[in-house]
C-alpha cells in the first residue's frame, strides 16, 4: 500500500481510488462512521471531501496547510466535530484545538469527543462574542472558521485579531448562498476577498465544487 504525505499526519492512499487518510489519534475509534485502514501497523481514518471542507480543499490541490504537529488551532463552527477530529489527528497529542460551537446539542457531541481526544477543548459559545471565551483561548497558530452566517468575515477578523499570532494563518469557508441569497456566488466570494484583504494577505481562494456546492475556502496569512 503506497502512502504519500499531504500534510502532517495526513496522507494520500494511492492504490486504486484516491483516498485521503489521517493518522488516528484515538486508536480503534471512528467519529462519524468513516472507514479505518491499518497500514504498516498504523491506523488511519478516511477523510471525505463531501463531509469536510478542509478535506475538499486538499482534494482541490491546495497543499500548503499550516496546521502542523503541535499547532494551536482556533476552530469556529465546530458542529459535532467531524473536521475538528481530523484537525485533532493532524496536531497530535502536543497540539490543541479550541473548538467553538454555538449550538448546545452539537456541543454535547464535542464534549464526548474531547473525552476520547484530550487535545480538543470544546467551547460552547457564540463566535461573535470573543470576550466570552478570551480567558480560555491562548494565542494560536491557526484559525479555521466554518459558521455560514452573514457577518462571517467580520467574526473571522475579530477572532484573528485577538487570538492569532503574528505570522499565523487561517482559512475561512464562505457559503456564498447564506451571506446573501440574492447575489451570485462569485460576487459574494469577491466581496469576502476584498474585506479580508484589508487586514490580511490572501494566499489562495479555492472553489470547493464538486465536493461542496456554493462554497469557497479563502486561505490567508496574518503578516
Ligand atoms: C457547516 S456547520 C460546521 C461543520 C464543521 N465545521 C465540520 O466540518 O465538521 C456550521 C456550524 O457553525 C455553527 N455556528 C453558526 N454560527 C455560529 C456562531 N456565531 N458561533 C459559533 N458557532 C456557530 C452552527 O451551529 C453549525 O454547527
Amino acid at each position: 500500500m503506497r502512502l504519500e504525505k499531504a500534510a502532517d499526519n495526513v496522507f494520500w492512499m494511492l492504490n486504486g481510488r484516491r483516498r485521503l487518510l489521517s493518522l488516528n489519534l484515538a486508536k480503534g475509534e471512528t467519529v462519524y462512521g468513516e472507514r479505518l485502514f491499518t497500514i504498516a501497523g498504523k491506523e488511519y481514518r478516511e477523510w471525505m471531501p463531501n463531509r469536510s471542507k478542509l478535506a475538499a480543499l486538499l482534494f482541490k490541490g491546495f497543499s500548503g496547510i499550516d496546521i502542523r504537529f503541535g499547532s494551536k488551532v482556533l476552530y469556529l463552527g465546530a458542529s459535532s466535530g467531524t473536521t475538528v477530529s481530523h484537525v485533532s489527528d493532524i496536531i497530535g497529542p502536543s497540539g490543541a484545538v479550541y473548538a467553538v460551537e454555538i449550538a448546545e446539542e452539537m456541543g454535547v457531541n464535542l464534549v464526548f469527543l474531547a473525552e476520547r481526544r484530550p487535545n480538543i477543548y470544546p467551547i460552547i459559545a457564540d463566535a461573535s462574542k470573543t470576550e466570552s471565551y478570551s480567558d480560555f483561548v491562548p494565542k494560536c497558530d491557526f484559525i479555521y472558521q466554518d459558521i455560514a452566517q452573514r457577518e462571517q468575515v467580520k467574526i473571522f477578523l475579530k477572532n484573528a485579531g485577538m487570538f492569532v499570532k503574528q505570522g499565523g494563518s487561517g482559512v475561512i469557508a464562505i457559503k456564498s448562498r447564506s451571506i446573501d441569497v440574492s447575489m451570485p456566488s462569485e460576487r459574494v466570494i469577491s466581496a469576502a476577498e476584498r474585506e479580508l484583504s484589508k487586514k490580511c494577505k490572501i494566499v489562495r481562494s479555492v472553489r470547493l465544487d464538486p465536493f461542496q456546492k456554493d462554497h469557497a475556502m479563502i486561505y490567508v496569512r496574518f503578516v
